[in-house]
């Protein structure tokens, strides 16, 4: 049976990494959750518009996000833009979490990330998979791990874009999101008791692969 497996946790807790690659040990979808919301950012920056709460509402209203694969790689298009880099820019990160604390926003993306799940084969990753997109799914799992590690890793992965950040920055900015993200009213970021704790501080990709793999079954 083709199982449906939810990953959430905080930012640079390598979600998408280990997401990407168990996805394609199983050979189920990945679907990267922070991606369509910051598909909705980019493209509010990409208008050029002021980004109130309102202006947010009606780019997210209009615009159309999807994860289509190109090759083997999943790519994101906002509309026929692929936007799979763009949306990876420290301006877009910047303004990610004002976006992704809109109910509108959410009930749009919500709704694509459920119809996406809906025949299983799935490894979806986020903030909100286990407690509000999937609270049915079949495996749930949170990856975390130190503020540290993480921040670390967002900086190995900028200098890998050509960005090259002060890790206090990225730290700090880590520490914001995280905030941001767990104690906003809707749909926070939150573990939910019947999931899997890991703690990735220390492990190397492959053994948080393994890890994920065996809870998969
Ligand atoms: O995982 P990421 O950094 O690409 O996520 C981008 C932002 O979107 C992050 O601030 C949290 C938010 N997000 C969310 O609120 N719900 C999700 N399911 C996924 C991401």
């Amino acid at each position: 049976m083709k199982k449906t497996v939810a990953i959430d946790g905080p930012a640079g807790a390598g979600k998408s990494t280990i997401a990407k690659l168990v996805a394609e040990k199983l050979g189920y979808i990945y679907i990267d959750t922070g991606a369509m919301y910051r598909a909705v950012a980019w493209k509010v920056l990409d208008a050029g518009v002021e980004p109130t709460d309102d202006n947010i509402v009606d780019v997210a209203k209009k615009i159309d996000v999807r994860l289509r694969f190109v090759g083997d790689a999943v790519r994101v298009f906002a509309g026929d833009t692929d936007v799979t880099e763009a949306i990876r820019t420290p301006e877009v990160t910047a303004l990610v979490s004002q976006v992704a604390q809109l109910g509108p926003v959410r009930e749009k993306m919500v709704e694509l990330q459920r119809s996406m799940a809906k025949d299983g084969g799935v490894v979806m990753d986020g903030r909100d998979i286990a407690s509000n997109v999937l609270p049915n799914a079949d495996v749930k799992i949170f990856l975390t791990a130190s503020i540290e590690e993480r921040a670390l890793r967002r900086w190995k992965e900028m200098k890998a874009k050509g960005y090259e950040e002060p890790m206090d920055k990225l730290t700090a900015e880590i520490e914001a999101r995280d905030k941001a993200d767990s104690t906003r009213t809707i749909s926070p970021l939150v573990r939910v008791p019947e999931a899997a704790l890991l703690d990735t501080t220390g492990l190397t990709i492959d053994e948080v692969v393994q890890k994920v793999m065996g809870l998969c079954g």
